[in-house]
């Protein structure tokens, strides 16, 4: 076997190359890249400082926060293992139920670390594709767009007949609002589901994540997380127990914006011919595809004469299609959309110059305006 081959098969996974990007682009003025809500504000919380303490009873879980979990899950708290965020929650309950070696079954898109994590542990990762045709579905045959409670059963019995645990992110979960389903957790013992705060609450500085599982599994993942974090800081779990007494209000906040800017995006891409794209009815970010040119291209484009960001789609495995997240300040999109637009129009009207490489996306030469004139405009994007 080739050395480099060799290498490439025993080097362990110690990155995630999504977010080392993610750290350093998502900042753009114009922020179409995040997947979460513009961040709620401490002062909208009513924090009063008696209510805060730096240090305190927090052992395995800090009992307060671990009976508003449990209560807003509808599940009893010895099955909440309170993480850092869905991140660690992923992290944690993959840690303590893969050995190196074993099988993993990822669907394709997917968040990338959930792939690097597994890799990182030794997992041996194997795909399974949910098609932009079928409307992201998990099982074509599947009527509703959402994963359905049926088939999250169905998967759960073919679990359980080759030992297997399901896994389920339900981090955006809770942008359904009223209308989400509970959790997987309730449909059977081989599920272990993870959420947070972060994304669909504006709350990601609080990192409040947990983990659902039964309550052997949640006993090893506590004793796992020892290794990793022994404590949280107390000053954030006492902010989390606070932003639970209040979710309905910060949830009814997150509503009016999610519905307001979904329209928003609706129109925009109603009035588009360049993009693949079905209408957002749920959640927080919309995946279209791009039907001409690079995307690599676009997003540099976008950057640096716009000012704006978006997430290519190359860190999901479909490097045709682009993430526009919808969750900031209702103005600010609207603008970020229509400066997409104009980066739409410049990506189709005159190719782009320079194939744009990873790194090279700060050095490209866009042609100047008097080389553009002449050509025409596409569309005007509707307004809602
Ligand atoms: C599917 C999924 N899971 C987990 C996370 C990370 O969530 P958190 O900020 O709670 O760690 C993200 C962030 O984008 C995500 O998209």
């Amino acid at each position: 076997m080739a050395r480099a081959q060799m290498i490439q098969q025993t080097e362990r996974v110690m990155s995630s190359a999504y977010m080392q990007w993610a750290k350093t682009h998502l900042q753009a003025r114009f922020n179409l890249a995040s997947s979460g809500l513009e961040p709620y504000p401490l002062a909208k919380l009513r924090v009063e400082i008696d209510n805060l303490e730096l240090t305190g009873p927090s052992f395995y879980g800090y009992e307060p926060l671990q009976k508003a979990l449990a209560k807003k899950c509808g599940v009893l708290p010895d099955c909440v293992v309170a993480a850092t965020g869905t991140s660690m929650a992923n992290h944690l309950a993959m840690a303590a139920t893969l050995k190196p070696g074993d099988e993993v079954l990822i669907e394709q898109p997917t968040y990338e670390l959930l792939v690097s994590t597994a890799q990182y542990l030794g997992a041996e990762v194997k795909r399974f594709t949910r098609s932009f045709e079928d409307g992201f579905r998990l099982d074509p045959n599947e009527v509703a767009r959402l994963v359905g409670k049926e088939t999250l059963k169905q998967l759960g019995e073919t679990a359980r007949e080759v030992g297997a645990r399901v896994l389920v992110d339900e981090v955006y979960l809770d942008a359904l609002f009223d209308d989400a389903p509970s959790t997987a957790f309730h449909l059977g013992e081989e599920f272990i589901t993870t959420n947070s705060l972060t994304k669909v609450y504006g709350l990601s500085g609080l990192r409040c994540g947990w983990i659902l599982a039964e309550p052997a599994l949640a006993k090893k993942l506590w004793y796992l997380n020892d290794l990793f974090g022994v404590i949280p800081a107390h000053a954030a779990e006492r902010l989390s127990c606070i932003a639970l007494e209040h979710l309905d209000e910060i949830a009814a906040h997150a509503r009016h914006l999610l519905e307001t800017n979904r329209r928003l995006l609706n129109a925009f891409f109603n009035a588009r011919d360049d993009l693949d794209w079905m209408p957002l009815e749920f959640g927080t970010v919309a995946f279209p595809r791009l039907k001409n040119g690079s995307v690599d291209a676009l997003c540099a484009l976008l950057l640096e004469k716009y000012e704006t960001s978006i997430v290519p789609g190359k860190f999901f495995d479909m490097p045709q299609h682009f993430r526009i997240g919808i969750g900031g300040e209702t103005a600010m999109l609207a603008e970020a959309l229509a400066r997409l637009g104009k980066a739409l129009f410049d990506i189709s009207a005159r190719p782009y110059p320079r194939s744009a490489r990873p790194g090279n996306s700060f050095s490209l030469r866009w042609p100047a305006k008097r080389e553009r004139r002449g050509q025409k405009r596409p569309q005007r994007e509707r307004s809602k």
